[in-house]
This record gives structure tokens, C-alpha cells and sequence, in this order.
């Protein structure tokens, strides 16, 4: 037990990391803020929000008050992030909550951490690759490509389409949808259905992350401004298409209450992750100690501000029961009262928006699940060939191609749904530890310098659990389910590699060195 529980200490961790790295140094505080508003806005916004807003056969929608329900989030997320920014600057190494767990819950729970943050990284990317597909379909059709919904979708929506037609739906996007179903060729017997877009999207990323971080950095910035920039227009087209009484009709502001709004904040819950993911730069950032929670603050605040002012034009323009589909937001403006040149512009530009933003998002956690692996096998757990470095590009590209393969397997048949929640737990049971973390490592390592400190040690971190808890207490039982079976394996997977093969635990063995 006591070898279980055995800590690497902070300055064990931050040797480790000097003797055989490699990775470059090139990206300054602004970079690394773009990382994270690169990784934050994406299929949360533009497509998730629709299912909160309005709810489903198993959970109930906010209604205009969606607005609170993202404030919610932002709270326990900018609780997170505090927490996040202590540990980002102090053990500024790329290994993010896996390496803050090593150093103060041991080693057992650093690999359960990192087996989690497979959810969150790989996992959320496989949603955000199936979203990413459907907005390109859509962008595409703009320009008169029609792409075969059998090459485009999943098995699943597909035979959920078919299924709404036998019951006598009629409208043309279940038609398309279920077009896969009589389209598709058939391989003994069954119809070959498969998203196209989303295993090309992923290949493409994986090939630039392989060939350099700086590379990587500025395309990720540039479609940044641009979805941002997207954003800030649908703000303004939209504020002039608000009708105050979308707000207040068809059963209120808050049609749910309390319990709407929360279970929303579970789901756009998915909307906000990123922010965390700027620390896995830390070894590529040129300042980690001043950057690294600059970073990750920022990007948070910044797309608090966005998520607020889109959820109130959004609810405003039009009644906020026919918002529940894929692309509320270009529902939205369809359904607004307003210009119909104006506004069949906007909807272009939406789409265009939102193939930028969810690109930069697969990019950015296509580049942070490597390096989480990469610190993984440095310390043993993982076989070495995955701390490989690029001898040329200097980028982790063994573990990079890994991940690349993984989620282009999963985006080319899984369906959005059933990542979404999935990912959501994942990620709130690393943020959960990463606050007890900061507590314990508060007491164990007291003298070590910490260039940024988490406010109000405990409460702040207190407030982080309880948060975290709260929202994965909103998710379905079937999430739960899923999401103990995953740790469950990760455990099997420790007992029969990791743990005999741990560097610290190797080195502190008597008269063993490694
Ligand atoms: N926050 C990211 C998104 O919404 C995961 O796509």
C-alpha cells in the first residue's frame, strides 16, 4: 500500500523533466491563452447548447435561463482553474494532472488519473471530430457540395433517422439522415456507414502536430482570431434580432428552475474544458512560471464572456423550444425575425465558424494527450518507445500517432451523444483531484516556492470538489457505468505493466537505480 500511495516529489519531477527532453520552448503568454481559447470553444457553443436548452427524454432543459447555467459552470471551472494554475507554474511539466497527482496523491492515483485523462483528451476529441464533420456537411452544402450522409454520419443517428421515418417523420434532415441507411453499399450484408470528414480532419491535424509545436501554435492562433472574430459577429448580428419576449414566453425565463438550469450545466460543462489543457505545454511554454497561469486564467475569462453574451442572443432571437437541434445557433438566426439576405449570410458564416473553432479544439487536445503519454513513459509507466522525440521535428510523434489512430478509429463510427457525457465525467473527476491535490501538497511541501498561489487554500480548492461533484452528480447512471468500467480497466492495466515498471519505485527499491 505504502509503495501505492509512494509520491515523486516536486523536485524529483522537475529533474526528470530536464534530463532527456527535448521538446521546444516557443510559445509566450498570448500563445498559450490562444491555446486554451482554442481548446474551450468548439462543440460545446455550437452544438451541444441546443440539447441544454432544450432537454431531452432523460433530462430537463434550462430555457433562456441557460445563461445561468453557463455562469454555473464558469464558477466551478474558475475554482478548477485557480487550482490548475498553482500546480501549472510550480511543477510546470507536461504531464498536467497526471504529473500535480504524482507529486502529491502517489503514484496509483497519477495512473488512474492519467488513464482519465484519456476521457477528456481522446475521448472529448472523438465528439468534437464528429461535430466538426457535421458543420463541414453543412458549410460544404453552401458551396453545393453534397456530401452522402452514408459517408458522413454514424450507424447510430442513421438508423435513429430511419426509425423517425417508419413512424411517419417527413422533414428533409431526418430524409437525409436516413439516406445512409438505403444509400450505403453493404458488406455481408450490412450497410458500410462511416464519417469520412471526421477521420480526414483527424489524420490532417496529426500530420501538422507530427511535423512542430511552433508550426502547430500559429495555425492554432490564427483560426482562433477567426472564431473568435465569427463569434463576436453572430453577438452582433444577433443582439438586433433579440425580441425581449422570447425571454419571458413559452413558460418563462427559467421553465425548469433549479433543476433545468443544473442539469444544462452538466452538459455545456463540455463547452469550458480546455482551459486545463494550457498546461500541457508547460515544457514548450517559454515562462511557464509567469505564462503558464496567465494562460489558463485568461482563456477562461475570456470565453466566460463570449459563452454569456451568445447564450442571451441566442435564447433572445427566437423561442427557445425550437433550439434544440445540432446547430442551435444557425437555428436561431434562421428563425429570427430579420433581414433574410442578413441573415442567410450569418448562417454561412456560422458554419465557417464553426469548422475553425472545432479544428483548433481537436488540435490543441490532439497535442495535449501526447504529452500527457510522453510523461507517462518517462516515468516508467508506459513502455519507452512512447517518450520517443522526433530527432528532426523535436514533437512526441510516437505517441502522437497513436492518439491520431485511436480517435480517427472512434470518430469514423461512435456517436456524439454517447462521448459527450463521457467526457464531461472524466474531466470532472481529474479536476476534482487536482484540488484535493493542491491541498495535500500544501501540507506535505510547504516551503517549495509557488509563483502563483491558489487564493483561500482550502476553501477555494473545497469549493472545487463540491463543485465538480455537483455536476457529475447531474449526469446519467449509464455515465457512471461507462466511466467506472474505464478506471476499472486502467487499474488491470497498471497492476500488469506500470507498476513493476516504475521508475521512482525502481530507483527507490534498495540497491536499485535506473
Ligand atoms: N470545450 C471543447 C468544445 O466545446 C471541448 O469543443
Amino acid at each position: 500500500m505504502s509503495q501505492l500511495l509512494a509520491r515523486k516529489s516536486v523536485s524529483e519531477l522537475l529533474v526528470s523533466s530536464e534530463a532527456g527532453l527535448g521538446l521546444k520552448r516557443a510559445l509566450g503568454k498570448w500563445q498559450l491563452t490562444a491555446l486554451g481559447v482554442g481548446a474551450i470553444i468548439g462543440a460545446g457553443i455550437f452544438a451541444s447548447t441546443g440539447t441544454a436548452i432544450v432537454g431531452d427524454q432523460v433530462r430537463l432543459g434550462a430555457g433562456p435561463a441557460i445563461v445561468l447555467s453557463f455562469l454555473m459552470t464558469a464558477v466551478a471551472c474558475g475554482f478548477a482553474a485557480l487550482c490548475y494554475a498553482e500546480f501549472a507554474a510550480m511543477v510546470p511539466i507536461s504531464g498536467s494532472a497526471y504529473t500535480y497527482a504524482y507529486a502529491s496523491l502517489g503514484e496509483m492515483v497519477a495512473w488512474i488519473i492519467g488513464w482519465d485523462l484519456i476521457i477528456e483528451y481522446a475521448v472529448g476529441n472523438i465528439a468534437v471530430a464528429i461535430s466538426w464533420a457535421g458543420h463541414f456537411r453543412e458549410l460544404m452544402s453552401h458551396f453545393g457540395v453534397y456530401i452522402p450522409a452514408w459517408l458522413s454520419i454514424d450507424y447510430r443517428t442513421a438508423h435513429q433517422a430511419a426509425a423517425a421515418m417508419a413512424q411517419g417523420a417527413t422533414d428533409p434532415g431526418t430524409q437525409y439522415l436516413a439516406s445512409a441507411v438505403s444509400d450505403a453499399p453493404h458488406l455481408f450484408g450490412l450497410p458500410v456507414i462511416i464519417n469520412v470528414p471526421a477521420v480526414a480532419i483527424v489524420v490532417a491535424l496529426t500530420a501538422l502536430l507530427v511535423y512542430g509545436i511552433r508550426e502547430s501554435a500559429v495555425s492554432n492562433s490564427i483560426m482562433v482570431l477567426l472564431k473568435v472574430g465569427i463569434l463576436l459577429f453572430f453577438i452582433a448580428v444577433g443582439a438586433f434580432l433579440i425580441r425581449p419576449q422570447h425571454y419571458t414566453a413559452h413558460g418563462g425565463f427559467a421553465p425548469n428552475g433549479f433543476a433545468g438550469i443544473s442539469a444544462a450545466a452538466a452538459i455545456i460543462f463540455f463547452s469550458y474544458i480546455g482551459f486545463d489543457a494550457v498546461s500541457t505545454a508547460a515544457e514548450e511554454a517559454k515562462d511557464p512560471r509567469r505564462d503558464m497561469p496567465f494562460g489558463i486564467v485568461m482563456s477562461l475569462v475570456i470565453c466566460t464572456g463570449i459563452f454569456v453574451l451568445v447564450a442571451l442572443v441566442m435564447t433572445g432571437m427566437a423561442p427557445w423550444r425550437q433550439l434544440g437541434t445540432a446547430e442551435p445557433m444557425i437555428t436561431a438566426l434562421a428563425l429570427a425575425e430579420g433581414n433574410e439576405r442578413l441573415v442567410n449570410l450569418s448562417r454561412f458564416i456560422v458554419a465557417l465558424g464553426a469548422v475553425f473553432a472545432m479544428t483548433t479544439v481537436l488540435l490543441v487536445f490532439q497535442l495535449g494527450q501526447p504529452r500527457i503519454f510522453f510523461s507517462m513513459a518517462r516515468d516508467g509507466l508506459l513502455p519507452p518507445w512512447a517518450a520517443k522525440v522526433h530527432p528532426r521535428f523535436r514533437t512526441p510523434h510516437v505517441t502522437t500517432i497513436i492518439t491520431g489512430v485511436f480517435v480517427a478509429v472512434f470518430a469514423a463510427f461512435a456517436n456524439i451523444d454517447e462521448v459527450v457525457e463521457l467526457t464531461n465525467i472524466g474531466t470532472l473527476f481529474a479536476f476534482m483531484l487536482v484540488a484535493a491535490g493542491v491541498i495535500i501538497l500544501r501540507r506535505t511541501d510547504p516551503g517549495r516556492e509557488r509563483p502563483f498561489r491558489t487564493p483561500w487554500v482550502p476553501w477555494v480548492p473545497l469549493l472545487s470538489i463540491a463543485s465538480c461533484l455537483f455536476l457529475m452528480i447531474q449526469l446519467p447512471r449509464i455515465t457512471w457505468i461507462r466511466f467506472g468500467l474505464w478506471l476499472a480497466l486502467g487499474l488491470l492495466l497498471y497492476f500488469s505493466y506500470g507498476f513493476w515498471h516504475s521508475r521512482m519505485r525502481m530507483a527507490r527499491a534498495p540497491g536499485g537505480q535506473r
